[in-house]
């Protein structure tokens, strides 16, 4: 059984690499073969509108036709047991690295027929696992779900099984004080990470035991 986490952070050792990386413990503590790529050391870019995923009778139907550092990502990931995405909010929105990785990903398996189905051979287990700066609430009243919606509703229909993790509040420096940051309060996101995030680790952890047990 193999799990694969896809980090969409730039930082390789801070809240969403933490968090995937537990999850991958969870998982590999169920005896999952796991593995973490980290699409800021690829190059590669969204999709180019190709349209060789549906060319009639073609090769590459259903397929990322595009070879670059993401094909062999890509090929991991058709071949996993469960893929488990994680990044961070910038400007609102998922960075712009996992938009094009999700573009790349998603597009090619969904037809374009009325049904919009899945062309994806069989059923996956795959999980969204977000941080953020903002507080659950603030995420709740100012929109940003309206985006998480989406990103649910295209995983559930071309994977078959989908769940997300909210990671709020997080720790962004490792000393405030050198920043001007007064939008925060410091000594509020101190205590958050030493409350909250651990609770978050465990459920990320929890994550990947759920996934590689349900994939047995
Ligand atoms: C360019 C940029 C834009 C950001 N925009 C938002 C935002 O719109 N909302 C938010 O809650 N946090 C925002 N953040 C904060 C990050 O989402 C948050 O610190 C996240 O946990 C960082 O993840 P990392 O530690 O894995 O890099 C932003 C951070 C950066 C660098």
């Amino acid at each position: 059984m193999k799990i694969l986490a896809i980090n969409g952070s730039p930082r390789k050792n801070k809240n969403t690499a933490t968090l995937l990386n537990k999850a991958l413990e969870g998982a590999a503590s169920k005896g999952a073969e796991t593995e973490i790529v980290h699409l800021y050391n690829q190059n590669y870019k969204g999709c180019i509108s190709c349209f060789s995923c549906k060319l009639k009778d073609g090769k590459n139907y259903g397929k990322c036709a595009l070879k670059d550092d993401l094909a062999p990502i890509l090929e991991k990931a058709a071949n996993a047991d469960a893929i488990i995405l994680g990044s961070p909010i910038y400007l609102s929105s998922i960075t712009g690295v996992m938009r094009s990785f999700l573009e790349r990903l998603v597009f090619p398996y969904l037809s374009y027929t009325p049904d919009h189905s899945s062309l994806f051979p069989r059923k996956t287990q795959t999980g969204f696992i977000y941080t953020m700066n903002v507080s659950r609430k603030r995420m709740q009243d100012s929109g940003y779900e309206h985006e998480f919606k989406f990103t649910e509703m295209y995983m559930t229909k071309i994977f078959g099984s989908f769940e997300s993790l909210f990671v709020n509040d997080t720790y962004q420096f490792d000393d405030y004080s050198k920043y001007v940051a007064t939008l925060f309060d410091e000594t509020e996101k101190a205590k958050v990470r030493k409350t909250q995030f651990p609770k978050d680790c465990e459920n990320a952890f929890d994550m990947g035991v759920r996934f590689a047990t349900q994939t047995k």
